[in-house]
């Protein structure tokens, strides 16, 4: 029989690109080869973000332009991801033309969900949360030259951040046994994998709810040791929760790259304190500053909210001091965007759009000159580049990321896939550092 094809359109963070790997890798069990064509497909899945209003919006149009694929009566069009975990069955009043909804800790249930919804014909809804962390098969076989893999270290979060939907849809925070973690890097390095990037909310507090598990710089040291693994990152860490040994981690774990994204959200006190992020802008900086001393050349990015409720010109100025004073390598930044349940949604003062929108762009304008400056401190350097494929906009030249996680696209061999080389700097731009083999 031929095999049947599933496409899937992924949204939101690396945690959704990693749970879509693995809903992938079983499917495969199930003979579902992946397509990019959704017309050819035999199920459709979307894997969805809630993050912001704008991402869950993008889901209702996709799903309403998908549809029309579902007039051959033989299709699955399924939802998983966080707002199918925030609708749950509410999804299917919205859009009753869909077949399954599961949630983020449902990933594992989907092979039965598939088969009841072809036999019964009925729409299936899973959106429970479990005790444990659902456990995925290791990836079969690792794709051809893939170099590097994401790796699940903990889910869900307990911080309940006043602006944040996460941790009503992907529940409380858990902590994956080091043990098995430390039995999947292995088994993806033997497949041919350099990197690893560990995945969680908030990594810092691996292993805190956990007796007697390592602690995250434990975790770290102990992947340090690993042969034939040649680099390890990990995202997102929590500015409340760096502990002095994560920081001298940087110095004294050779594997781990020198970059860390570090989310400041707001350059106010005020703020921060109704953001319930549990730092000062002095807590920060101080431990800017320790990075730094460990780690001279590490990069530091982050993300920012702009027009958080009650925000005032001073309070945005503050933000912008913070941004000039820390300097960060990149960022990323957001309007603020009222979110189901939480905590900010309820607060009083809310900023027009248009006024969001202005204090936006002065902080994209501002940090693309600080990148660009800092990037042009890089020309005529050498950097390690960790090659991954052909660059995307130019397939004359190859592409790879250097230790601070830039993008360095360079004139060289295909065969230099999955090996780390050495690239002299000749130009830079805002998004990526271009050069030649040294
Ligand atoms: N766990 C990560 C954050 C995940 S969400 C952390 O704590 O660092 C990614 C980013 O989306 C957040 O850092 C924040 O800047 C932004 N974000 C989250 N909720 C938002 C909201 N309601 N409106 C605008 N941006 C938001
Ligand atoms: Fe959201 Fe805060 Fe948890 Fe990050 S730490 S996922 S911003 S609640
Ligand atoms: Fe979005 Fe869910 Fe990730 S809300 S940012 S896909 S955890």
């Amino acid at each position: 029989m031929a095999p049947q094809l599933v496409y899937i359109k992924t949204f939101g963070c690396q945690m959704n690109e990693h749970d879509s790997e693995n809903i992938l890798n079983l499917l495969a069990s199930l003979d579902y080869q992946p397509t990019p064509d959704p017309k050819k497909a035999d199920l459709i899945l979307i894997n969805t973000c809630s993050v912001r209003e704008k991402s869950e919006q993008k889901v209702y149009s996709l799903l309403g332009r998908l549809k029309r694929h579902k007039k051959n009566g033989r299709i699955l069009l399924g939802v998983g991801g966080c707002v199918a975990q925030q609708e749950g069955d509410k999804l299917l009043e919205k859009a009753p033309y869909v077949d399954l909804v599961f949630g983020t800790s449902n990933i594992h249930r989907l092979p039965e969900l598939i088969r009841t919804a072809r036999h019964a014909g009925k729409a299936q809804v899973s959106t429970e949360f479990h005790g444990d962390s659902p456990c995925y098969p290791l990836p079969r076989l690792p794709k051809l030259f893939q170099v590097k893999a994401y790796v699940t270290i903990m889910e869900g979060c307990d911080n309940f951040c006043s602006f944040c939907v996460v941790p009503f849809v992907r529940g409380r925070e858990k902590s994956r046994p080091s043990a098995e973690i430390l039995k999947k890097v292995r088994g993806l390095v033997t497949g041919g994998v350099k990197e690893v990037t560990l995945l969680g909310q908030n990594v810092n507090s691996y292993g805190a709810n956990v007796a007697g598990e390592l602690s995250f710089s434990g975790l770290l040291k102990e992947l340090n040791k690993i042969d034939g693994l040649e680099r390890i990152r990990f995202t997102t860490s929590h500015p409340k929760d760096l502990s002095e040994e994560l920081i001298n981690c940087f110095e004294d774990q050779p594997k781990l790259c020198p970059h860390i994204h570090l989310p400041l959200q707001s350059g106010s006190d005020r703020i921060l304190k109704m953001m319930n992020r549990g730092y000062t802008r002095e807590d920060y900086l101080l431990k800017i500053k320790r990075l730094r001393a460990a780690c001279p050349e590490v990069a530091i990015t982050t993300d920012f909210i702009v027009g958080f409720p009650g925000e005032t010109e001073k309070d945005f100025q503050a933000t912008l001091d913070m941004a000039t004073e820390i300097e960060y390598d990149e960022f990323f930044s957001f309007k603020y965007s009222d979110r189901p349940k939480t905590q900010a949604s309820q607060y009083p003062d809310k900023l027009q759009e248009e006024e969001k929108a202005r204090r936006l762009s002065i902080l994209q304008e501002k940090q693309k000159s600080i990148t660009l400056k800092k990037n042009r401190t890089l020309v005529g350097k050498t950097l390690a580049v960790l090659v991954e494929g052909e660059s995307k906009k130019n397939p004359l030249h190859m592409s790879g990321r250097s230790g601070t996680h830039k993008v360095v696209n360079f004139e060289g061999p295909l065969g230099l896939q999955g090996k780390i080389i050495l690239v002299k700097i000749l130009t830079v731009h805002p998004h990526s550092l271009f050069g030649c083999l040294s």
